[in-house]
Formats: structure tokens, C-alpha cells, sequence
């Protein structure tokens, strides 16, 4: 599995995914560049997830919210006070660790060696420590579990102290006038402090929903795990506000509507679990994440909360406005309450390209022979279909640009004439185009061509005009 997931990283690199960051300078930890693949896949991933909360809900509106708001907001929402990470210091290596993270670590490792006696008992002494916010017991935990330092070997540690999670930065150019500002942790504040807003000028009927996709920013205390953990991220969120009292009956809603909707880009169901939290982040009172089975175990993808009434609250009292809805059905004025579902697009990219990668074995009893394939549902794949001229002479090239240009309008379409076809349909394979329109010496006298689909790899020939309905049915949901 460790291959695997070194395989993952490597073809989304060598293919246009994904790069490191700044990578002539060595890169920046935790932080990633999406390339001309990735690009597409990310921007294919928001559609399916705008158009599903956005376009098809008539309840749900879509805002874009700044990623810079004022210092209060964050206050207001505890993320000043609350947004903590209990980190501690190796004396030695002056490495800093999630204590947390050390101790999970452990967990795996007792797992991996067949002690799971151990790894229960510990696993609930952690969750018991983290409920409890008591940073004594986190180090007494460590040092009981002979933890060291993965970097040098010892066991000279620091005690466990909170490190703010949130990236501070000054505002105007003057350093006396400057004003600290934070970049935003979660995009979900900005659909707090927009609620009034929305609600009125799109006369929104409780309960409705405010979308939202952005970047966010944490400064992680260790990057981890390729695009898993990062400092600069990407979220789509929804708040989906309701009546005081119903919060259990909707966290239940949005809990199996957002399963169902990863499960509708193609994983197998036992790839997915929910998890419920010990302990819910400050603003909960109930939360479940949504865990996608990664080469390197279970991990969170999505987080459903149950965040009651308490953002606006804050917000109201930090600011000083009334934020109330009245309800014409029940004739009251309320502060609303909330259900989150917040997923790293991120995350989900990983999960789309750990889903996807196979290496299909096609060797023939004369011959040995094997592909690596995306094999991505059609309608998020980056590029829909290659055109490739079987030859570069003969008028080949003309009519297979031809063909292209009445595509390109709809869909990303690649040309491509350079090497033997069959060179070129592993290209294809390798960045997950689910069709490929071959022109032939037939195309020039009745105007059909061949559709090879990425995963069959069946043919099939087809009339040329046909080409614009029949691929929009593939690469549609
Ligand atoms: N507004 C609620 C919120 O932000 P969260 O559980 O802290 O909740 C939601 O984050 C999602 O954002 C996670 O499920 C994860 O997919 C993604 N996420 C959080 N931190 C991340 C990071 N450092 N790198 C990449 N994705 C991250």
C-alpha cells in the first residue's frame, strides 16, 4: 500500500496534476500546485459539487465570500481562543509534533504488530486526554508509550502546549497603522456574516442553504500525506440553516444525502464509513466525518456538523446587529440554527485519483503487456476525448482538426498525431480521457470515425456528426 500511494503521487506528477509548490526552490512544505491535468479535474470536482447543492436544490443559493474579513469575525467564532493544536518539541531533533498525531501513530503501530488489545486501550485513553483538553495526560501518554522522536530516536520532550492554528497577516501599509488580519481558517464564516444579506435580497424561506467553495489556510503543525494536510487548502462548504429543534432530523439528512453523492462518483461503497467525533470542534454539538479508505488507512474527507445557533450568536453579540429570521409559519423571530457540510476539495481529489489509478495487466500468451489507467467517471475526467489522426499525411490532420474544432466548444478535447496510435491511447489511459476518435482513411470517404472507450477498450464505428450527442450522453451524470 505504501507503493501505491508513492504510485499516486508520482503519475499525478508526471502527468500534470500535481506539483509541489515553488518546486525549483525545493518546494514549501504542505503546500501544492495543480497543473494542467489537475487543474481540470479540481474545476470538474466544484461543478459536480456546485451544480448538485446549488443548481439543484432551489433552497440553496452559492456566494463567494473574501478570504480576508474583519479581525472580530474571528473572535466571534472562537477560532482566536479555540483554534488550537496540542503540539510538543523534541529537545533533541527540535522537531515539533501534534501530540495527538504521535499518539495515533503508536495506535497504528500496536495495530500493525497485532496488539490490539493495546491499541483499544490506548485509543480511548487518547480520545479521554483530547475530551478533556488535558495536556498533562498527553505528555504522561507519550512518556508512559516509550513515544520518541521519529527523527532522533529520543525521548527528551517538551511539555504539550496549544499552537494556534490560524496564518496572521497585516493590513495597510504602514506598520503603525497596520492591522492584524487572519487568513481565513474555514470559508464558513463568510456565509455567517452574509446570513442577513442573503436571507433578504434572496427573500430565502427557512430552511435554505448558503454554498460556498475557497481557499482556506491552517498552519498545520505537520504536513503529512501528500495533498491530505495542507497549509493552503480548498473547501466546499454549505450552511444549511434551520428551525431551532429540527437540527437532528436534518444532520441525519445531510449525513446520508453526502454519502450517497460521494458513492455517485463510482468508489465502492466499503471504501466509505462515517465516523462519529468524541469530542466536535468548539461550534458543535454533533459531528461526523466521512472517511474514504486511503492507501494509508481510514481517513476524514468530509465533516457533517451539527453547529446549532452558535456562529450567529456570536455574531450578533460581537457585532452588535440583530441576526433573526421571523417564521411566517409558526409567526416567531428565531436565531436560526445549523447544519454544516464541509468537504476539502482537496481530499476529495485524492480520494478521486487513489480510486482510479490501476495497472491493468494485458499480457497475451505471445506477448506481455500492461497499462496504467485514470479511470475516472467520464464527467469529471480532465480532457473528454482525444482526436487522433491515424497518420500525419494524406489529409489525416485536416479533417481530425476539423472534427475537433465542432467539439471544443462543449468539451475539453485534446489533439494529439504524434507517435503509433497504440502510443497514443496509453497517453490517453494515463490521464483518464474516457474516449478516443480516431480518423481514418474510411473518415475521408463517409465521414464516420472510431470511438475507443478508455475502458473497454472496445471500438466502435460512429458517423463524425453523430460525435457532439453522443459523447455529451457518456460524459454526462
Ligand atoms: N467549517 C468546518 C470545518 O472547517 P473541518 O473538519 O476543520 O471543518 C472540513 O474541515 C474539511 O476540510 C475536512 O473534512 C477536510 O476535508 C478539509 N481540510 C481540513 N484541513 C485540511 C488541510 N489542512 N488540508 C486539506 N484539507 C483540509
Amino acid at each position: 500500500t505504501d507503493d501505491f500511494f508513492k504510485n499516486i503521487i508520482s503519475h499525478a506528477k508526471e502527468y500534470g496534476f500535481v506539483f509541489p509548490s515553488s518546486e525549483i526552490y525545493d518546494g514549501l512544505s504542505a503546500v501544492y500546485d495543480y497543473g494542467q491535468m489537475g487543474s481540470e479535474l479540481k474545476n470538474n470536482l466544484k461543478t459536480y459539487w456546485w451544480k448538485s447543492m446549488v443548481q439543484l436544490n432551489e433552497n440553496i443559493v452559492g456566494i463567494d465570500a473574501a478570504i480576508f474579513m474583519h479581525p472580530t469575525t474571528w473572535k466571534a467564532s472562537g477560532h482566536v481562543d479555540g483554534f488550537n493544536d496540542p503540539m510538543i518539541d523534541n529537545k533533541d531533533s527540535k522537531k515539533r509534533y501534534r501530540a495527538d498525531q504521535l499518539i495515533e501513530d503508536k495506535i497504528d503501530r500496536y495495530e500493525k504488530d497485532g496488539k490490539t488489545d493495546k491499541a483499544t486501550r490506548l485509543q480511548k485513553d487518547l480520545d479521554d486526554a483530547i475530551t478533556a483538553d488535558d495536556l498533562v495526560r498527553l505528555k504522561a501518554i507519550i512518556e508512559e508509550h516509550h513515544i520518541v522522536c521519529p527523527i532522533s530516536g529520543t525521548k527528551n520532550w517538551t511539555d504539550v502546549r496549544q499552537f494556534n492554528l490560524m496564518f496572521a497577516t497585516q493590513m495597510g501599509a504602514m506598520a503603525e497603522e497596520a492591522e492584524k488580519v487572519y487568513l481565513r481558517p474555514e470559508t464558513a464564516q463568510g456565509i455567517f456574516v452574509n446570513f442577513l444579506n442573503v436571507q433578504k435580497t434572496g427573500r430565502m424561506k427557512i430552511p435554505f442553504g448558503i454554498a460556498q467553495i475557497g481557499k482556506a489556510f491552517r498552519n498545520e503543525v505537520i504536513a503529512r500525506q501528500f495533498i491530505m494536510r495542507m497549509r493552503e487548502f480548498e473547501q466546499m462548504e454549505l450552511q444549511f440553516f434551520i428551525r431551532p429543534g429540527t437540527e437532528m432530523e436534518w444532520y441525519e439528512k445531510w449525513k446520508a444525502t453526502r454519502l450517497k453523492w460521494h458513492l455517485a462518483l463510482g468508489a465502492d461503497a466499503t471504501k466509505y464509513r462515517y465516523h462519529d467525533h468524541v469530542k466536535p470542534a468548539h461550534y458543535a454539538n454533533a459531528a461526523v466525518d466521512i472517511e474514504y479508505q486511503f492507501p494509508f488507512g481510514f481517513k476524514e474527507v468530509e465533516g457533517i456538523h451539527s453547529r446549532t445557533d452558535f456562529d450567529l450568536k456570536q455574531h450578533q453579540e460581537y457585532s452588535k446587529k440583530k441576526i433573526q429570521y421571523f417564521d411566517p409559519e409558526i409567526n416567531q423571530n428565531y436565531v436560526p440554527y445549523v447544519v454544516e457540510t464541509s468537504i476539502g476539495l482537496d481530499r476529495l481529489f485524492l480520494t478521486v485519483l487513489a480510486n482510479s489509478l490501476v495497472e491493468e495487466d494485458l499480457s497475451t500468451e505471445e506477448k506481455k503487456d500492461s497499462r496504467v489507467v485514470l479511470k475516472f467517471h467520464p464527467a469529471i475526467a480532465p480532457v473528454k476525448a482525444a482526436v487522433l489522426p491515424l497518420t500525419k499525411k494524406d489529409g489525416l490532420p485536416d479533417k481530425a482538426r476539423e472534427i475537433m474544432t465542432k467539439l471544443k466548444l462543449d468539451f475539453n478535447i485534446q489533439y494529439d498525431e504524434k507517435d503509433a496510435i497504440g502510443k497514443r491511447y496509453r497517453r490517453q489511459d494515463a490521464i483518464g480521457t474516457p474516449f478516443c476518435i480516431t480518423v481514418d482513411y474510411q473518415t475521408l470517404e463517409d465521414n464516420t470515425v472510431t470511438i475507443r472507450h478508455r475502458d473497454s477498450m472496445e471500438q466502435e464505428r460512429v458517423p463524425a456528426a453523430d460525435l457532439r450527442n453522443i459523447i455529451g450522453e457518456l460524459v454526462s451524470w
